[in-house]
Formats: structure tokens, sequence, C-alpha cells
């Protein structure tokens, strides 16, 4: 995937800069596999941008850049101003608070043997809020998401796939982050989340989807991206 942009604009949230990532090679002295190559991106707060490209051709492997779980060769990746591509495990866990993540497959994001209320309070408690404070915040999340609120005792294999996907979806919005990375979050999902996203926005949260063309998450970004015409990849932000 590549993409070619001079300089960050000053006002954006997250900025991506010339950025490579490339995975060895298998076997002995084979070649690394070069998967980004240039990419420069921006997102302002209250900003969606959609990633819309082939099967392999590197979407996931953006967000994972950002999070900085993917090995970045050169260039940058920068929050707030603030360059994090290199950033350490305990700067990381901080940037936690501000960087969430929706993960396409709900059965591997969540854990089977914790209950909703649980996984959703985790977050919360780590991030120095009280018992009390905690329990109120997951009844607003699952309302959000619309989940009952009987839904914090039960497990994840008691929900559909679709349910799940809005747990995960709760889960990520817990902590009010800055920025949700989303990848192909709605693939699995039964009805749309309205309240969710709507949230998402209150609380000047920008979104960066990547999605497939099977994985559409609304016709608003359909029409963005489908602007740049099918099959390659391609930006399109709206709002
Ligand atoms: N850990 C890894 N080691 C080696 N190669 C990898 C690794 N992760 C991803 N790749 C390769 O990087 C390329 C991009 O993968 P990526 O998962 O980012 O694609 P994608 O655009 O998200 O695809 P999809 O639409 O199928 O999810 C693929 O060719 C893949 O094989
Ligand atoms: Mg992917």
């Amino acid at each position: 995937m590549t993409t070619t942009e001079a300089c960050a604009p000053a006002d954006a949230l997250l900025s991506t800069r010339n950025l490579n990532v490339s995975y060895p090679g298998q076997g002995w002295r084979a070649p690394r596999t070069e998967v980004l190559h240039d990419v420069s991106l921006d997102i302002r707060p209250g900003e969606t941008l959609g990633l819309v490209g082939e099967s392999g051709s590197g979407k996931t492997t953006i967000g994972r850049a950002i999070l900085g779980l993917a090995p970045v060769a050169s260039g940058t990746v920068s929050f707030d101003g603030e360059r994090i591509d290199h950033a350490g495990r305990a700067r990381r866990r901080q940037l936690s608070r501000d960087i969430q993540v929706i993960f396409q497959d709900p059965y591997t994001s969540l854990n089977p043997s914790r209950t909703v209320g649980d996984t959703l309070a985790e977050p919360l408690l780590g991030h120095g809020a009280g018992t009390k404070e905690a329990r109120l915040r997951v009844g607003d999340l699952l309302a959000r998401v619309r989940l009952p609120a009987d839904a914090a005792a039960r497990l994840p294999r008691e929900f559909s796939g679709g349910q799940r996907q809005r747990v995960a979806i709760a889960r990520a919005l817990a902590l009010r982050p800055r920025l949700i990375i989303c990848d192909e979050p709605v693939s699995a999902r039964t009805a749309p989340p309205q309240r969710g996203r709507a949230s998402a926005r209150q609380c000047g949260t920008a979104t960066a989807g990547a999605v497939t063309r099977r994985g559409m998450p609304d016709r608003r970004l359909w029409k963005a991206v489908g602007l740049f015409g099918l099959g390659f990849s391609v930006f399109g932000a709206y709002e």
C-alpha cells in the first residue's frame, strides 16, 4: 500500500508520514516483504477515514503500525503532535486510553471466561475508576450499544456474533478514547449500533476504519471512498 503527502497539518490528531513496514521473508536469506510503502495519512478530531483495498493490500497493517504492533522500518506515526512510532511499553499503556481498537473477530477479542460486565469494567478499573463508578459506566455503555442491562452478568458465548461485536465496541468506547481503529468492525454485526457510533462522534473521536468491499460500515463511507474507484488502496474522509 502506498500513498504520498508532504507535511502533516497542525490540527491532525493522527498522522503518518512515509510509513514503511516490512516483514522478514520466509527461509534462509529470503528478502523482507514490504507491505507499506511511504504511507502518509491524517485524521483530524471528529473525522472518519476509511481504508479500502484488496485482501492483503495492508489495511490491517496500517492499524497495527499505529498501535505499535507492526515492525515500522522507517517513517513516522504521530498522535496529537507526539511521535509514537517507537514508543515504549509504558507510553503505549498510557496511549491505550486514547487509542482503542475494534477487531473484526469478536470471538477472539473477548475473553470467553469473563462476564461482559467484567470485560467492560476492566479498562475502567485499570485506569482509576472506583467499583461503583465502573458499574454505572458499564450500564451506560451497554445502553449505548443497545444491549440489555442484564448482559453484564452473561458470558460472551451467550450472545450472537453481532451482539458480541457490540460488546467489543462498548469496550472500545469505555475510556472515551480519542481515536478508534476499526478493522472491519461491522462484518459480524446484526443491527447498526447507531447510538454507539453517535457517541463516538460526540466525544470528539476520530474513527479510522479499515474495511474491505464486503465490510462497508455504512452508505456515507461507501459514497466517500466510492469516488476513488474500487479495488485500489484509497483513502476517503467524510465529516
Ligand atoms: N506477521 C506477518 N508476517 C509476515 N507477513 C505478514 C504478517 N502480517 C501480514 N503480513 C502480510 O502483509 C500483507 C498485508 O496484510 P494485511 O493483513 O495488512 O492485509 P489486509 O489489507 O488487512 O487484508 P484483508 O482485507 O484480507 O484483511 C499480506 O500480504 C500479509 O501476508
Ligand atoms: Mg485486514
